[in-house]
């Protein structure tokens, strides 16, 4: 059993074959996926994937990259949606100072917005963070005390992996950890404790080794479990049984 924690099914690269890249998952042992909304769009079609399939739960929210499309109104339908039962998260939501495609500022305040409307409906979120590690901590320190969530396809080091676990955070992990190039993720991998690990494969980008070039599904989550098993020197079937345990415990989804 494997959970992908973050995946973009809806994205209109799988919209010629969308129902077999959901079988294959389920053919795979990737029993469930978590569909990371990025605009209202996005958000609304997630919701509607986890309507349509029993393994798909959705999160909703808005990238940083659209902060600067955001209406008032966007706040509220986000907090309706969260009432539903398989919209599990908010997400996916932080900061992108790689692209900057929205000012830092508007960045700031919508990520800090859309916290609020994790805080008032109860729920779990999680971040996309690119270039901007300092800033996502300093404002989930302030912003986020007493919710959980998750850094997806974390990117920090390992002093930022630290304090994100102190916070009670969790870290997922993505395709990246499977490149020759993976830099420091292997000793962060082998050394966040197990109980806060998440795998995903944030598809249909990120596409892990040996596939890298083409398009990523939700099936490939097994190599990057493999890959995560292999760094911490583990059973590969534990480690998955202990990655879905924590999508699961998270993301309050009942077997
Ligand atoms: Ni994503």
């Amino acid at each position: 059993m494997l959970f992908d924690s973050h995946a973009h099914i809806d994205d209109e690269k799988f919209d010629v074959d969308r129902d077999e890249v959901i079988a294959r998952a389920l053919e795979n042992g990737v029993t469930g996926m978590i569909n990371a909304g990025a605009c209202m769009a996005s958000s609304a079609r997630s919701v509607e994937l986890a309507e349509k399939y029993d393994s798909i739960y959705a999160a909703v929210g808005i990238h940083p990259h659209d902060a600067k499309s955001v209406q008032e109104t966007d706040y509220e339908q986000l907090a309706a949606w969260s009432k539903l039962t398989k919209v599990v998260a908010i997400g996916e939501i932080g900061l992108d100072y790689y692209y900057d495609f929205s000012p830092r500022d508007l960045q700031r305040t919508v990520f800090i917005r859309q916290l609020d409307v994790a805080r008032q409906m109860d729920m779990p979120f999680i971040i996309h963070d690119r270039d901007a590690h300092g800033d996502i901590l300093e404002i989930l320190k302030k912003e986020a005390k007493g919710l959980k969530g998750v850094l997806h396809c974390f990117s920090g080091s390992l002093e930022m992996a630290k304090e994100v676990i102190k916070l009670g955070l969790y870290i997922s992990i993505a395709g990246p950890v499977t490149f020759k190039n993976a830099a420091k993720l292997p000793e962060i991998v082998a050394t966040v404790p197990l109980e806060r690990l998440l795998v995903e494969t944030d598809c249909p980008y990120l596409t892990p080794h040996p596939h890298r070039g083409k398009r990523n599904e939700p099936a490939y989550v097994k190599i990057v479990a493999e890959q995560v098993a292999q760094l911490r020197g583990m059973d590969f079937v534990d480690l998955a049984k202990a990655t879905d345990a924590n999508t699961k415990r998270l993301f309050r989804i009942k077997e």
